[in-house]
């Protein structure tokens, strides 16, 4: 892609017939043209099937006007209403908080500690750490704006009471602060400073007043727009005015330990000044008085009044809506994609489609579209070399979508990416671009399909299957949403290739779903396996904590593994006493990047009467899945074994193993939650517990599971064009669960 390209996003991202998403295009040429498909496959390939998108005729093409959009990054408070009357008849002001700063002197931008400047510079005030990391405060003044560089250094990961107070009259400026010991080897400090600045000033904002950043460039905009965001945590925030007879009024009093599964902030003081909290920034984090005699915010009484601010955090890019797209009422539910080109540049925007709700007629089987593991690696950086957390990746593999993501910072980082400052991300919302979300993107890792465009090859398959209308597309929303009663109208699930992000509430309906004699076929590996936190009110975004364990890019500090959402302790499921294994019989257990591995059918399943649907058509086979296009097999990327101790159900047959076909190879390696004392044999080659599963059970409801135990199921399924004998176990095993559907 050039400079000039054209990129966009659907809010939001799951709709149901008939309704209008809006559709948000950031494009520099004066017009461009959209067009809706249908998608199947969409990943050219030698050995896969043809790209299959098919127009959807009910939606005509569209001309539109053409205008570039960016979003802007950073998180921080705002509270819109604050007193300016009360300010007006001041004698003094002044402001106290707590703060942390993470990146004080590597942001590359001015980090707004707290700001209520008017545009003009004529009233108001603000403090903040410029690029080189003086503290610096502004006050505005009818000819121009006062400005002093005062003179203590903010530290790193320093904790720092800051109490600053400016004087109408004298035009005097005092700053204290109480400088927190970080470790035993330092002390702790009290700086004191008095500046003037030289007239009296008059002490009044019409300005909201933002806090961890700076509002005043408008939300989007046509250019790009720097960060003004600081980078660090505020713990409460005071503003207190004098009166020349020395009375005191409090105007604010922001105590950041309440609501904290909301984007609001609640003002103490008694004139209902609250904030809202704009980008996401990082609520149940340790304030400056945690002292870890409690770890979980919910019970705690003290201990998490801070905010974690990020100079990178975006929740909602705001882009304005180009044209609002009108779903047929008879639209099949479905995975889709709107074609823009301004004669030039192309992209492909995807969207999903639930089934009708008040649909007559529903067919057995639904396939669930992952949207939260779309969210949760939605534009991750971690090729990106600058920055904390990455792998050292192939330039060669570096498509158009990673240029562009290295061009435009304001569409935000991943679940994945450390934040500009070091610290791991908590949030990612669909509210914006994402680029790996493509019907052609190829992952740079493994240099082909990943999560969305290699789920297309379900749909393909179930297309050619079953038929278009023989089965429904439903996503993670929709379970999330509608839980239960939704998964009720079937009576086959299909997983994709990798479901490693459901709620507690997600995992629940599958139960209900498998306990209630539902037939579930999990196709892909690495599912099921982090707790994810979802509020349908705020649809867009998720919430996942790394904790302790598990395979992660960063572990995020003690005291800061529950969820605010949700209150609910985050890390892997297997941790919270819900491992993959109870519902699905297989967990995640190892990844790699190498070429994958074939399974070798197990003789007994082979000849079991019970498991004979299965090897139709396979009567000669003896490894499965040996091809494939990704990773050149079918168990490769990230995979799953059965464990009984674990939870596989006692019933589970174990179909075929990579172990009986030679097993991965070392660059295949173990997860860290799999070993124990002593810590040998975590390689391909060395460790029993490094292997691909396929499973089978029947449930005493008399309904079954089918797990595959490979990310890279699905590319083995679609290589030579669906032509295999990993397609062929699959659709065997998908007509028999629909044939049982049938008999119920
Ligand atoms: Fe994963």
């Amino acid at each position: 892609m050039s400079e000039d390209d054209i990129i966009g996003y659907v809010d939001p991202l799951v709709s149901s017939p008939g309704q209008k998403p809006a559709v948000k295009v950031s494009c520099t040429r004066d017009t461009f043209t959209s067009q809706v498909f249908r998608l199947g496959a969409g990943f050219k390939h030698p050995d896969g099937p043809p790209v299959s998108h098919r127009r959807v005729e009910a939606i005509p093409q569209q001309t539109h006007q053409g205008k570039p959009q960016f979003g802007r990054i950073g998180s921080f408070a705002r509270v819109q209403s604050w007193g300016d009357t009360l300010l007006e008849r001041a004698e003094s002001v002044s402001i106290s908080f707590w703060c942390l700063p993470t990146l004080p002197e590597r942001a590359k931008h001015d980090q707004f500690l707290f700001s209520s400047l008017d545009d003009g510079g004529g009233t108001g005030f603000e403090c903040f750490l410029d690029k080189a990391g003086q503290l610096r405060l502004r006050v505005g003044g009818s000819n121009a704006v006062q400005e002093i560089n005062l003179s203590m250094r903010l530290l790193r990961n320093r904790w720092y009471h800051l109490l600053l107070r400016i004087w109408s009259t004298s035009g005097i400026v005092t700053l204290k602060a109480e400088a927190k010991a970080r470790d035993i080897g330092e002390l702790a400090e009290i700086f004191e400073e008095s500046h003037s600045l030289g007239q009296p000033v008059r002490i009044i904002s019409h300005m909201p007043l933002t806090i961890g950043g700076n509002s005043h460039a408008c939300r989007p905009s046509t250019k790009p727009i720097g960060s003004g965001s600081f980078n660090g945590k505020v713990d409460g925030f005071k503003v207190e005015t004098r009166s020349g007879a020395g009375h005191i009024s409090t105007l604010l009093d922001l105590d950041f330990s309440l609501d904290i599964s909301t984007d609001k902030v609640r003002d103490l003081s008694g004139n209902e000044h609250h904030g809202e909290l704009i980008n996401g920034p990082s609520r149940a984090v340790t304030g400056h008085n945690w002292d870890a005699s409690q770890s979980a915010w919910t019970h705690a009484t003290y201990g998490y009044g801070a905010i974690h601010f990020h100079d990178d955090d975006l929740d909602d890019a705001m882009w304005e809506t180009t044209f609002l797209l009108e779903l047929p009422s008879a639209l099949l539910s479905g995975c889709y994609g709107i074609i823009v080109h301004d004669g030039v540049s192309t992209d492909f925007i995807p969207f999903f489609v639930r089934p009708d709700p008040n649909a007559k007629h529903i067919p057995p089987v639904a396939l669930i579209i992952p949207t939260f593991t779309y969210a949760a690696y939605a534009n991750e950086h971690l090729h990106d070399e600058s920055r904390e957390v990455h792998f050292p990746g192939d330039p060669e593999k570096k498509d158009k979508y990673f240029q562009t993501l290295m061009r435009r910072p304001d569409l935000g980082v991943s679940l994945y990416d450390s934040h500009n400052d070091g610290s791991g991300t908590v949030f990612s919302s669909l509210k914006r671009p994402v680029l790996n979300m493509r019907p052609d993107y190829s992952m740079w890792l493994f240099d082909g399909p990943r999560e969305f465009s290699a789920d297309l090859w379900f749909v393909d398959f179930l297309d050619r299957e079953l038929g278009a209308e023989g089965y429904d597309v439903i996503t993670d929303h929709d379970i999330s949403e509608y839980g239960a009663p939704m998964l009720k109208k079937y009576r086959v699930l299909l997983s994709c290739s990798h479901p490693e992000y459901p709620t507690y509430g997600m995992l629940d309906s599958y139960a209900a779903f498998l306990g209630n004699g539902g037939h579930f076929m999990y196709l892909g590996g690495n599912g099921y396996y982090w707790v994810t936190s979802h509020d349908p009110g705020r649809s867009h975004r998720i919430e996942v904590r790394r904790a302790e364990a598990g395979c992660r890019t960063f572990g995020l500090p003690p005291g800061n593994w529950h969820h605010s959402l949700s209150g609910g302790l985050g890390g892997l499921w297997r941790s919270r006493g819900r491992p993959p294994n109870q519902l699905f019989g297989v967990g995640s257990c190892a990844m790699g990047v190498g070429k994958g591995a074939g399974y070798g059918i197990n003789d007994e399943a082979r000849s079991s009467e019970q498991l004979s649907f299965m090897f139709r058509g396979l009567e000669s086979e003896v490894i499965i899945g040996d091809f494939g296009l990704v990773q050149g097999a079918a168990s490769g990327d990230e995979i799953d074994r059965m464990d009984y101790t674990l939870g596989t159900p006692k019933n589970a047959i174990m179909i075929a193993t990579t172990k009986l076909a030679g097993g991965h190879s070392d660059e295949y390696m173990l997860f860290n939650e799999e070993t124990l004392y002593p810590m040998v044999k975590l390689h391909g080659t060395t460790s029993d517990k490094i292997r691909s599963d396929i499973v089978y059970f029947e449930t005493p409801s008399k309904g079954a599971v089918f797990s595959a135990g490979s990310i890279n199921w699905v590319g083995a399924l679609a290589w030579k064009g669906f032509d295999n004998n990993v397609a062929r176990m699959t659709a065997n095993v998908l007509h028999e669960f629909v044939r049982r559907s049938r008999c119920r």
